[in-house]
């Protein structure tokens, strides 16, 4: 809490992403029991899984565990994880009239299962462990709605984009509503920092994502409430981080393709920053870990504001050990 107001700290705080997922044993022993929306709307298992890895990897943040993708059933979308595939929507977006049959989020009672793992889980945790929460960016949730799942080119979304301008712009703006109400309720639910996923920004020219983009995304933090720290993550963003410190958001999410201290200075060192290490280091070996995180340190040289993290999320097939002995690096290396 205190590196995202850049205020001093004793070590440089670390969490990583996907911190609770299939790589961990744990994990897939309560997976073998339900499905992943299944575990999603069971508070209690929810609860378990995030608390259990936070504790497990002396993390000092636990993210609750949930789904970027949980908010557009309320929306009237069809949405199923289907096994080996990842995410499906059956009815997706592909026209205006598509568009208008989208439902306004009027309020988030649907979602109260998040909530509840929310309350639980800060129960749950240790007293000094933050509870983050976190809901998709406009841009990530929309190139599912639009593409049906998961996708390497975003034909559909762009598609709609370029070709329906007033239809975008209306079912980014009906998204963006729906996740300030989204992001509020965690809030007064016990998150007490929030993160927006904007995962797969970085298909987008820097003006489209200036013209169909940042406004929407804009407006959801500007709807968060004052006072909780707003962290805004994507990959690919090289060519835009820029534009997105102008969306908004008080931690600058970056993934590994960017250097730490360059990053830092093109968003500004009046900003806090989040990253960067490349998950794919941790197939490599603790060692290798360990040297990546202090160039990575050394890169943010002992500047307040940094919070340890991956460029992306912890991959499935990760060896827990190393993940294990990042925290302790970060740790060590880090002491003020
Ligand atoms: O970080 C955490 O520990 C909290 C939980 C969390 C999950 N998904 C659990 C999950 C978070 C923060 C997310 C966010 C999310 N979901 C994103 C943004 C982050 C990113 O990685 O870019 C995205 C794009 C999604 C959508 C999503 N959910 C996809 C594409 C998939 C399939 C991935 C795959 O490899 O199969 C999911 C499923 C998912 N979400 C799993 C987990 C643990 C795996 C599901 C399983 O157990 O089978």
């Amino acid at each position: 809490m205190r590196a995202c107001r850049r205020e001093g700290v004793p070590y440089t705080p670390v969490w990583l992403m996907r911190q609770a997922g299939r790589y961990m044993k744990e994990y897939r022993d309560v997976r073998a029991r339900y499905g992943f929306l299944e575990m999603c709307k069971q508070p209690e298992v929810a609860a378990e899984v995030t608390t259990y890895a936070a504790h497990r990897l002396n993390v000092d943040a636990a993210i609750i565990f949930a789904d970027i993708l949980l908010i557009i059933e309320p929306m009237g979308l069809d949405l199923e994880f289907a096994q080996g595939e990842g995410p499906v929507i059956h009815n997706p977006v592909r026209s205006p009239a598509d568009v208008d049959r989208l439902r306004e989020v009027e309020s988030i009672d649907a979602l109260d299962y998040v909530m509840q793992a929310i309350r639980i889980t800060r129960r749950e945790l240790k007293p000094n462990v933050p509870l983050i929460g976190f809901c998709g960016a406009p841009f990530t949730l929309a190139s599912y709605v639009c593409e049906g799942g998961g996708s390497k080119n975003y034909i559909n979304t762009k598609r709609l984009m370029y070709n329906d301008p007033g239809a975008w712009h209306e079912m980014m703006s009906r998204i963006s509503r729906a996740l300030a109400l989204y992001l509020n309720a965690q809030i007064d639910a016990g998150a007490q920092a929030v993160q927006l996923f904007d995962s797969w920004v970085g298909c987008l020219s820097p003006d489209d994502y200036r013209e169909f983009v940042l406004p929407h995304t804009r407006s959801v933090f500007e709807n968060v409430k004052p006072g909780t720290p707003v962290l805004h993550f994507g990959t690919g963003t090289a060519p835009l981080l820029e534009l997105i410190r102008e969306a908004g958001g008080d931690v600058i999410g970056f993934d590994w393709r960017v250097r730490l201290d360059e990053a830092w200075a093109r968003v500004g060192h009046d900003t806090a920053v989040m990253g960067n290490l490349d998950p794919v280091a941790l197939f490599a070996g603790a060692e290798h870990v360990r040297r990546e995180a202090k160039k990575i340190l050394d890169r943010a040289g002992g500047r307040d504001g940094h919070v340890f993290n991956l460029g992306h999320g912890i991959l499935p097939e990760t060896p827990v050990e190393t993940v294990v002995a990042l925290v302790e690096a970060v740790h060590e290396l880090s002491q003020r």
